[in-house]
């Protein structure tokens, strides 16, 4: 199982500065959350981890290796997988083809194959519809594409950017299921969110970012009980 650190971390846009001395661990085998409101910089350390928009200051490291500023690919042959923002789905494909380009740096078949079996016992609903165009789906459903699609890569840690947004109540629910499952199977997970409850619900340890600080952690246990946090930041 797979963990990351972040040390004392420092990214801006230009000149724009966005995150401000961020430190943070994400563990092995468990749900970290960071939780925070439109703007205050989830992406950016998404970003920052990926290699998209590197840290100007401060260390990332996989399991002790250091991958400040790697590039992208460099990342991802980490083990490590990202579910964008916004889901990204290619529309006019198919089920099966918006999987197939998560396992995009595997030649095997077989392996292929195996990982798709996978992903649709999982989900047995993108089992039923796998040649379905993506873009003929519901909300849900695609956010089930997506995550399909970063396990197809074989994954040690999964970033997931904001996958309730714009989803039902019931399919949050169904997702976040699905979340805690994968972890349950010894990926590490990175959660990203606005939604509060149902975050600190199927997370182990979190974390919350106000403009591009962090203003406060703990075991989610703690953070769910924890009323000054509720309203100073979760309004
Ligand atoms: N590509 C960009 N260029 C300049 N500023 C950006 C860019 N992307 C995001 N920002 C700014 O960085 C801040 C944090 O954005 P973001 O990381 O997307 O926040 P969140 O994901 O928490 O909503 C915002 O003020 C946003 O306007
Ligand atoms: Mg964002």
């Amino acid at each position: 199982m797979s963990s990351i650190k972040i040390e004392n971390v420092f990214t801006a846009y230009d000149k724009a500065d966005v995150l401000m001395d961020v430190s943070l661990n994400v563990e092995a085998g468990k749900i970290t959350c960071l939780l925070g409101s439109n703007g205050a910089g989830k992406s950016t350390l998404i970003r920052s981890i990926l290699g998209l928009t590197p840290p100007r200051e401060g260390r990332i490291s996989v399991d002790g290796k250091d991958i400040t500023g790697a590039a992208t690919h460099k990342v991802i042959a980490e083990g490590i997988a990202c579910i964008p923002e916004g889901r990204r789905m290619f529309p006019k494909m198919t089920v099966t083809e918006n999987l197939r380009l998560g396992a995009f740096q595997v030649s095997d078949e077989a392996l292929i194959r195996q990982r798709m079996d996978h992903v649709f016992d999982t989900f047995p609903r993108l089992a039923e519809r796998r040649d379905q165009l993506a873009g003929t789906m519901s909300g849900g459903e695609q956010a089930m594409v997506s995550i399909g699609r970063g396990l197809m890569g074989g994954p040690r840690i999964l970033l997931i950017d904001e996958p309730s947004l714009g989803l039902s109540p019931l399919y949050v629910k169904e997702n976040f299921k699905i979340i805690e499952s994968i972890r349950d199977t010894g990926i590490t997970v990175f959660l990203v969110e606005q939604n509060v409850r149902q975050t600190l619900a199927i997370s182990d340890y979190g974390y919350v970012l106000s403009g591009g600080k962090l203003v406060a952690q703990g075991s989610a246990e703690d953070l769910k009980n924890d009323k000054e946090v509720y309203a100073a930041y979760f309004g």
